[in-house]
């Protein structure tokens, strides 16, 4: 399909940011079609915040262009501000009032009248799970219950394009979970979605593309299935009738494959990795050879499956550096690396902005 015959919510060329000496953000160039969630992955201090603010007219670019539905950023930030909301790192409700209390004075701010403010409030806090605690200060609210009622605010009058930087950091896999539903529930009504991830399942998961952001550059791009692809390799994993008869399928494996076979902890497993260049007519069809090969040698096979790469392998065969280097928070798939500081008055100015603009 021709680049012009898509729908472009956003689209930066050479967008740079710089700090100091410090390049936060190197000339990114992205192209986020309309109405779909687009992911932004990268390790910490990869310039994604920055590249959000940016998009979001909080920070002015220092080179490049971005546009927002055809508006560039620095020339008509106005018309951006219009059609954007943002869903900051950190949690920008405020902790003394109540989820109904914020919600109602952010509608008031977005220009609705305090019945409609009311109904509004209620009616979100309704689809975010948050009724029983409505009337509750959020200072009492779990970390999950605050990222849910942060995205309601972000979406209390229906934006154009959300951008959710990091709305799962630090939430277990229910609160996660959660968040990804009302992620697909928001693209579902037609809102495009920028979302920015240092967890590699939740880009698979929820976005139809991915840009894969190191350093302030893209240094990958594409379906998560492309991305996947472009690394090269898949996995078979297989497990045995009978563990007797593992060595004898280990060796049967590494001539029909051509590559080294894992001996897994469990005594009827082994596991490959398959390498596309290598493979004879497509992984799947090596590894249907290698089933064949098996049977032939009166090797009985209970359990066996064919899997992609995951984006953790990507990860690692794109930047050199794993995913997850054992020194994070345990979370399985986050890239770890040092924390930043986000700016509070960025986000208090830009609810107000966002209100004033309407
Ligand atoms: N206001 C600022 N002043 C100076 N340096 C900054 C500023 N904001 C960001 N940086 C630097 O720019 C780089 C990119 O930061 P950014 O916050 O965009 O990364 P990130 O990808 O969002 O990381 P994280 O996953 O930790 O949120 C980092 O090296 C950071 O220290
Ligand atoms: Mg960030």
């Amino acid at each position: 399909m021709n680049k012009s015959d898509i729908d472009v919510a956003i689209e930066t060329s050479g967008l740079v940011k710089v700090f100091g000496e410090k390049r936060a953000v190197d000339g990114v160039d992205l192209t986020v079609p309309a109405g779909t969630v687009y992911g932004v992955l990268g390790p910490n201090g990869a310039g994604k915040t920055t590249t959000v603010k940016m998009l979001a007219t909080l920070l002015r670019p220092d080179g490049g262009e971005a546009r927002v539905f055809g508006h560039e950023v620095s020339r008509e930030p106005d018309a951006v501000r219009a059609r954007v909301s943002l869903t900051g790192q950190y949690a920008s409700v405020d902790e003394d009032l109540s989820g109904t209390e914020n919600l109602v004075l952010l509608g008031r701010l977005l220009g609705y009248r305090k019945p409609a403010a009311r109904d509004r409030a209620a009616q979100m806090l309704e689809a975010f799970g948050l009724s029983d605690a409505a009337d509750r200060q959020v200072k009492t609210y779990s970390g999950g219950m605050r990222r849910r009622l942060d995205i309601a605010a972000s979406i209390l009058s229906t934006p154009d394009v959300l951008f959710l930087d990091e709305p799962t950091t630090g939430l277990d896999p229910r609160s996660r979970n959660q968040v990804w539903e009302i992620v697909r529930a928001i693209v579902a009504q037609g809102t495009t979605v920028l979302l920015t991830t240092q967890y590699l399942e939740e880009a698979d998961r929820l976005a139809s593309r991915i840009a894969v952001i190191d350093s302030g550059r893209v240094i990958a791009e594409g379906t998560p299935g492309e991305l996947k692809a472009s690394v090269g390799a898949g996995a078979v994993h297989l497990r045995l009738r009978d563990p007797e008869q593992r060595a004898e399928a280990e060796r049967v494996l590494e001539r029909v494959l051509g590559v080294p076979v894992q001996r897994e902890a469990d005594p009827v497993a082994l596991s490959a990795r398959v390498l596309t260049e290598v493979a004879d007519g497509g992984v799947a069809e090596q590894a249907a050879r290698a089933l064949a090969e098996l049977a032939g040698n009166g090797i009985r096979v209970d359990d066996f499956s064919l899997g992609q790469p995951s984006l953790d392998e990507a990860f690692l065969a794109l930047t050199g550096t794993p995913a997850d280097d054992g020194a994070g928070d345990g979370v399985p798939g986050r890239v770890s690396g040092s924390g930043t500081d986000e700016d509070a008055a960025d986000r208090a100015r830009h609810t107000m902005e966002q209100g004033a603009g309407v």
